[in-house]
């Protein structure tokens, strides 16, 4: 076809437009407003910029050509300020380690910056600003803002509509006053930001008209107004307060936010008019988060008037009672999350009704009733579910074809059969199922539908099966507590975490090792403790250089600790305890430089203690081997050492004299006492943290939070406590007991204020019982006895002791021990002093520590919250989390 000549015309007058437009643009070029350039330079003076974000900023260049500055394309007044600081996530992050801010933005964040007087958004989230100041140049106090101030220095002119200053985890804000004058409002994130516990928080939110989404995560308020029935907020649709620290009911006045708004709506259309221009429209709380808090109470049946809300998150806190029935008439909700409370009751058969759901999490409450197809038959788009309650009976017809495709789910205490409808997920990524006493059938065929997923977390079933042939390709394989067996799967390079504790596999794991390695394993971590793993830890390590955590405690393994261990560099957990390991400890241990946990206690290893061990150690357990020789000195520069376990070898000599270097001992406490790392996957992270079996005020407990433990007991040392003992100010427990120590001990001791256990006896300790004991608060288990203290016992020491804490000291006198001192016999008269008992050992019988039978502590979130154990008692029977 030819071009009429109509289409050319057109197109000569388009080009025409075009030309002159672009020169009407050019010759109107905007300028950036001089007032608002001024007021951008004043509030880069007052922050510190270490990557150049603000390097564009500079008065010869037009301020709306400068990073993250907009302005309006016909005034030229500044709009928008995008300042957000990305950080990124490693793979890896050890525990406790915050986000790296180095290159964020810091310094002062200047509220002359609302003079600019257009600007609509401003987002400097995620940074790392230290203060909020009226003028980054005056001599304000940080943070010290109020209401009066603002609006003297600004007027009511601010067009102000999103404010996000969230993840500035440093700032801290004794007040909210200073937000009501920006009655412009429509967003506000102050998530992360700490704001000073006493205050009204709430009243100067609510006096902004226009605020639709409020966002205070993680704030550390404690106070949410449970009986205020009334909240002035007009236009509300996002409310999130999760992990907060509010103790109370759920309040009444998220009741009549809605309530309010439809009453105005519906019926009073006159008051309509006169609410705030920037109100559209009949407008209500679509999204109420409250998670991770301490709420109580019962969900109040209000709830299911609020119409419109499509996300409902109230999970890990304390509600109780039923689940109401009325929630079935929140026919908008997408999101509905109530895990983690105390909730009884059966699931109403009329959250049937919520057609739109995506999510149904309620796993972890008391629900009883049963589950079935009919609870279920709706929900076509539903793509995340939990359900898992002791008294929860699933009843699922063998044949029954759900309508969704799910990508996560969560089932526990599953009786009979795992649901069949399982198997029909083809777009499952996480699966988790818990305490289950039933198991896969066919198991193969679930093996199968397993390599699909990303992460599998079945803990505490029943499931049988020999794990030799099985191929897993998940990321995250845990499997923990099964009755699995057979010897080691094979894995995929896929797999980062392999977590088969207490199971049944058996045989060598030099198949497993030494497999030839195609491609590059990305294994982190490898848990196969509480197995019957036998035979020698081949020397295949050098395959395996991402492991980060290795635990192959409590097996049956033997021979020499390998010296391809060595090649792991980034190895920060080893636990290799209770096998029957033998040999030295290898020189190539000295290149995992990074070791935070080394345990290889309860082994027959031998030699001297080494004395080259990674100075970043914050556990090491070395007892109930056969090392001699000295305490090495090297010793006092772990300085991140918290539990140092050096028991029932065959140690010689006395103690080093320069225990006080270690810093943590000396009350220097770890900003975390937790050990452990996040593992980031696209999609979904889990926390791994390691709990340490420590034997202390006569128990051996798993502790999460590592406590300064030092335990000598049952070597042949000898000589006096150095005196530097005395300046370990951080010490909680002591054991000295069953060697051949002397000299006294100093008064000094009250030093050692934190101190919860000390057991001294079996010793040839002598002299006086330091009468400064009593002072030690704290001090739950005191053993004295068997040593040649004399004297009477000092009042207060006894409080709370029996005479078993002293006794086999002849010479000591006084209650609890019957024989009376001699100067109160002369008061008394006539008791004759009792002998020292012969029957030694039955005595010893008594009391001597026994150790009890607590097991390791783990917890498994649903979305992968892992605490998995380094060390482990010979007896794991329960879960004991501190
Ligand atoms: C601020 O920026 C961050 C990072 O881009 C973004 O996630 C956040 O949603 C922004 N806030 C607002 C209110 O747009
Ligand atoms: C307002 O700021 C001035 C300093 O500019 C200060 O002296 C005064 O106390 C403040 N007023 C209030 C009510 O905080
Ligand atoms: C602020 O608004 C009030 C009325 O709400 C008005 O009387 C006052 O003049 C305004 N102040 C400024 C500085 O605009
Ligand atoms: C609620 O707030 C609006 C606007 O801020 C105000 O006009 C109204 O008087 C307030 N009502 C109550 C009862 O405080
Ligand atoms: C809503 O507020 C009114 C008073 O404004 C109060 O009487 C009522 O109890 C409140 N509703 C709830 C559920 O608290
Ligand atoms: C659900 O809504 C209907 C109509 O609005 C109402 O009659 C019914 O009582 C509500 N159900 C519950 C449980 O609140
Ligand atoms: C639910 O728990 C409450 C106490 O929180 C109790 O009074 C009630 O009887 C329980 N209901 C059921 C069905 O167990
Ligand atoms: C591993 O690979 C090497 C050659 O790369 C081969 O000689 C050896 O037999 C293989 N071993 C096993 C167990 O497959
Ligand atoms: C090894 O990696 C290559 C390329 O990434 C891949 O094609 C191959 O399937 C991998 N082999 C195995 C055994 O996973
Ligand atoms: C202990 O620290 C002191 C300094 O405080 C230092 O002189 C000494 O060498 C250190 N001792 C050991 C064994 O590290």
């Amino acid at each position: 076809m030819d071009a009429s000549p109509f289409n050319i015309e057109l197109f000569l007058l388009c080009l025409l437009c075009s030309i002159i437009f672009n020169s009407v643009m050019c010759s109107l070029k905007i300028h950036c407003n001089e007032k608002d350039m001024n007021t951008l330079l004043h509030f880069k003076q007052g922050l510190i910029d270490p990557s150049g974000v603000l390097s564009s900023w500079f008065p010869e260049l037009d301020c709306c050509e400068w990073s993250g500055v907009k302005c309006d394309d016909i005034t030229g007044r500044v709009t928008q300020l995008y300042l957000p600081c990305y950080t990124n996530h490693p793979q890896l992050v050890p525990y406790g380690n915050k986000d790296d801010k180095s290159h964020c933005l810091s310094g002062v964040f200047s509220l002359t910056l609302l003079e600019l007087e257009f600007l609509n958004y401003l987002n400097l989230s995620n940074n790392d600003l230290k203060c909020i100041k009226y003028n980054s140049i005056g001599s304000h106090e940080c943070n010290d803002l109020s209401t009066e101030n603002l609006t003297y220095l600004f007027g009511n002119t601010t067009k102000l509509h999103y404010l996000d200053l969230s993840y500035n985890y440093d700032l801290l804000v004794h007040n909210l006053h200073w937000i009501s004058p920006l009655t412009s409002l429509q967003y506000l994130n102050l998530g992360g930001i700490y704001i000073h516990k006493d205050i009204d928080w709430l009243q100067p939110v609510t006096m902004l008209p226009s605020l639709e989404e409020l966002h205070l995560v993680s704030c550390q308020l404690e106070n949410i107004y449970p009986s205020l029935h009334y909240a002035n907020f007009t236009s509300l649709q996002v409310l999130n307060l999760a992990h907060n620290d509010f103790v109370s009911e759920l309040p009444t006045w998220l009741f009549n936010l809605s309530s309010h708004i439809s009453h105005i709506d519906v019926s009073q259309n006159q008051i309509h008019s006169q609410l705030p221009r920037t109100l559209p429209c009949f407008r209500s709380l679509m999204s109420l988060v409250l998670s991770r808090n301490y709420l109580k109470g019962t969900i109040p049946d209000w709830f299911g008037q609020l119409e419109q809300l499509q996300e409902l998150d109230l999970s890990q806190n304390f509600l109780s009672g039923p689940i109401p029935t009325s929630l079935g008439n929140l026919s908008s909700l997408t999101i509905l999350i109530l895990e983690t409370n105390e909730l009884n009751g059966s699931l109403p058969d009329n959250l049937g009704q919520l057609f739109n759901l995506e999510t149904l999490r309620v796993a972890a409450n008391s629900l009883t009733g049963v589950v079935s197809e009919r609870n279920l038959l709706s929900f076509s788009n539903l793509r995340e579910l939990s359900l898992s309650s002791p008294g929860l009976v699933f009843d699922f017809d063998s044949e029954w074809v759900p309508p969704f495709q799910l990508k996560r789910i969560r089932l526990g205490y599953v009786r009979n059969k795992f649901p069949a409808w399982l198997f029909k997920q083809s777009s499952l990524k996480y699966l988790t199922i818990g305490d289950s006493s039933s198991s896969f059938e066919p198991l193969d065929k679930f093996w199968k539908l397993a390599t699909q997923l990303e992460f599998i977390s079945l803990e505490r079933n029943i499931i049988n099966g020999d794990m030799s042939n099985v191929l897993l390709n998940s990321k995250v394989v845990w499997l923990v507590g099964n009755n699995l067996g057979g010897g080691m799967p094979r894995i995929s390079p896929e797999v980062v975490v392999l977590h088969l504790r207490n199971n049944s596999l058996s045989g060598s794991m030099s198949t497993f090792l030494c497999q030839n390695m195609t491609n590059k394993t990305n294994l982190v971590h490898l848990n196969m403790a509480n197995n019957n793993l036998s035979g020698d830890l081949t020397d295949c390590w050098n395959n395996w250089e991402s492991l980060v955590l290795i635990n192959l405690g409590h097996n049956n393994l033997k021979g020499k600790i390998p010296n391809s261990m060595g090649s792991l560099s980034n190895l920060r957990f080893l636990s290799l305890g209770s096998n029957k390991l033998s040999g030295e400890v290898p020189l190539s241990l000295k290149n995992c430089h990074n070791l935070w946990i080394f345990d290889v206690g309860h082994n027959n290893l031998s030699g001297v203690i080494p004395s080259w061990l990674a100075q970043s150690i914050k556990g090491l357990k070395l007892g109930s081997n056969q090392f001699s020789g000295t305490i090495p000195t090297q010793m006092c520069q772990l300085h991140s050492l918290m539990v140092m376990d050096f028991s029932s070898n065959r140690l010689s000599g006395s103690i080093p004299n320069c225990l006080h270097n270690i810093t943590t001992m000396v009350g220097n406490y770890a900003s975390t006492r937790r050990v452990g790392f996040i593992l980031n996957f696209p999609g979904f992270s889990i926390t791994v943290v390691t709990s340490i079996q420590i034997l202390t005020k006569g128990n051996e407990l798993s502790y999460v939070d590592l406590m300064n433990v030092i335990d000598l007991s049952n070597n042949n040392l000898s000589g006096n406590v150095p005196s530097d003992m005395y300046m370990l100010t951080g010490l909680q427990s002591l054991n000295l007991s069953h060697n051949h120590l002397m000299g006294t001990i100093s008064e000094e001791i009250l030093n050692l204020k934190p101190l919860e256990s000390i057991d001294l006896s079996r010793n040839n300790f002598s002299g006086q019982i330091p009468r400064s004991m009593s002072t030690l608060h704290y001090l739950e288990v005191l053993n004295l006895s068997f040593n040649n203290f004399l004297g009477k016992i000092p009042s207060g020491t006894q409080l709370g002791f029996t005479d078993l804490s002293y006794i086999g000291n002849p010479s000591l006198c006084g209650p609890p021990l019957t024989n009376i001192c001699p100067q109160d016999k002369e008061l008394h008269g006539t008791k004759p002093m009792e002998e020292e008992d012969d029957d030694d050992d039955e005595k010893h019988e008594i009391y001597s520590w026994f150790y009890m039978g607590l097991g390791i502590g783990f917890a498994v979130g649903f979305w992968g919250v892992l605490v998995s154990a380094i060390f482990f008692n010979r007896r794991c029977n329960h879960a004991y989390m501190h």
